[in-house]
């Protein structure tokens, strides 16, 4: 079910695509449905459907999408769900679009809970700290009765800590005769599934609940606060897995994996690191203080620090940082380094190079064991094409430099401090390409007059004079 409106989320977007770890919530749920093989998967859609049926043409092709006009109810919303599938028997699961943490071992416990109880209708259920807002399980003993809704429930009926968690097993025929004498008898107007469990129940099927002790896992999402919430805990549990897999993180509350990311044994995430998209890290990695990855591939023993980094690769032994922007298209080579304040894009970094301070490097290659001196600028870019220059193996580019592309600068050579390049550079070659250096004699005294500068420049040429009296006077002494 993902047809609500999600008015308390008060956005433009509608709920089910809101994101937590790197997922839309509605990604989430097919990835939780998907683990039980179903025979057909639906979507039942419904406000905002354009866009919902847009996201899920993307990262789920598979799935039948069922719509609903109006939102008359959960009950109406699965009547949606059952419309494309016809002549349905069998099992039916129903869960929401808006219940993120669920996990699959949970869905296949609910489905084994079905067939052994030889249940009609099995409700997930759990017995949470504060069931306000959740519909009620109540019970006669073991029996379940029927679902009470909060806007329906007596005093009694809301003390009740058990919830339903919307997510159930049906036999097909009970769900269809259950959907078929729904009435919008109740305070919300609306026509419920929830009511389905008490029409089994006095048809004479079996009802049974399943109560999860991980209640954390049936929460939804109504909200914002609630999206942060499940948020952290979805994190909590990732970061739980990695740690359980090997790998250290130093401070968990300020660590952010998504749910895509790989990670081996080994690897180290310092203080205030956030991994995103398909990022992946070798072991003996170690990642951070702040710093950010997405999707990035990370080598073994390299070492990233207080770095953003957006679809790049860094070799093994590799080091980035501190304060290094690595954009789309950047290669660094095994035990190459990127240093601080050096911004890359399409750039291939060949095995020991370094760029180690203050450059842009993009559109480049720069071959094995050659050094960028600090302040380089690969100038990429004339005002309307983009063009690569190449830097040959075990060269060295001075400070300074701009290197206008396209140039090439051949193995083995140099490009002198502060030059400009616009020509190739040939192998072995030192190329100079700056103004010839002249000093003027006095110019201070004259055209500075009366400035600190010039009382300076007065003082130490008055020292050096006397210096130069003193030993041609030690000199005469000596009878040289
Ligand atoms: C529902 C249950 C409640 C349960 C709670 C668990 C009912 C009547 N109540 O209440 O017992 O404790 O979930 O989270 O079922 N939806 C549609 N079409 C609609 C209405 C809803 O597709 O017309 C979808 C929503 O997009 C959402 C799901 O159904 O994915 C649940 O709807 P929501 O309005 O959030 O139900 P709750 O009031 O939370
Ligand atoms: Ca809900």
């Amino acid at each position: 079910m993902a047809a609500g409106a999600g008015t308390r989320m008060r956005s433009a977007v509608p709920k089910v695509l809101h994101r937590i770890a790197g997922k839309s919530m509605i990604a989430c749920a097919i990835d939780t449905a998907d683990a039980l093989s179903p025979d057909r998967l639906v979507v039942v859609v419904g406000h905002q459907r354009e866009l919902v049926t847009e996201h899920l043409a993307e990262i789920a092709p598979h799935v039948t999408i069922a719509v609903q006009e109006r939102p008359l109810g959960t009950g109406d919303a699965v009547r949606a769900g059952l419309s494309v599938l016809p002549g349905i028997a069998g099992e039916v699961v129903v869960t929401s679009g808006d219940v993120p943490l669920l996990a699959p071992e949970t869905l296949r416990g609910l489905v084994a809970a079905h067939r052994s109880g030889g249940n009609a209708v099995t409700v997930l259920s759990a017995v949470v700290p504060d069931p306000t807002g959740y519909g009620r399980i109540v019970r006669d003993g073991e029996e379940v009765l029927r679902i009470v809704e909060q806007s329906d429930a007596s005093p009694d009926e809301l003390a009740l800590a058990e919830i339903n968690s919307g997510i159930y097993v049906f036999d097909a025929e009970a769900l269809a005769d259950g959907l078929a004498a729904l009435q919008a008898a109740n305070a919300q107007g609306e026509l419920y599934l929830t009511d389905v469990v008490a029409h089994a129940r006095s048809a004479g099927r079996r009802v049974g609940a399943r109560v999860l002790d991980d209640y954390l896992q049936t929460e939804g999402v109504n909200d914002r606060a609630q999206l942060a919430e499940r948020a952290a805990e979805l994190n909590r549990r990732i970061l739980a897995r990695w740690m359980a897999e090997g790998v250290t993180v130093l401070d968990p509350a300020t660590t952010w994996v998504q749910a895509g990311v790989d990670l081996a044994e080994d690897v180290t995430l310092l203080p205030g690191t956030s991994l995103e998209g398909a990022t992946s890290v070798a072991s003996g990695a170690t990642i951070g203080p702040d710093t950010t990855l997405v999707d990035v591939e990370v080598g073994e023993n390299a070492r990233v620090v207080r770095t953003h980094a957006e679809l790049a690769v860094i070799g093994p032994g590799a080091t980035v940082g501190p304060f290094s922007y690595l954009r789309p298209g950047t290669e660094i080579g095994t035990k190459a380094h990127i240093g601080a304040f050096v911004e890359t894009k399409k750039a291939i970094i060949g095995e020991g190079a370094k760029v180690p301070h203050l450059t842009y490097c993009g559109d480049a290659v720069v071959g094995a064991g050659s050094n960028i001196g600090a302040g380089t600028i690969f100038a990429n870019y004339d005002g309307v094409g983009k063009y690569t220059s190449t830097v040959g193996e075990h060269s060295f580019v001075g400070s300074d430099s701009v290197l206008v592309a396209p140039v090439h600068i051949a193995d083995g050579a140099y490009v002198a401090a502060g030059s400009t390049i616009t020509s190739d550079v040939g192998a072995g070659e030192l190329a100079v390409s700056r103004g010839q250096q002249r000093n003027i004699r006095g110019w201070v005294a004259r055209k500075r007059a009366g400035t600190a500068s010039a009382a300076a420049a007065e003082a130490a040429l008055a020292r050096a004079a006397e210096e130069q009296g003193a030993e041609a006077a030690a000199g005469e002494e000596a009878g040289e």
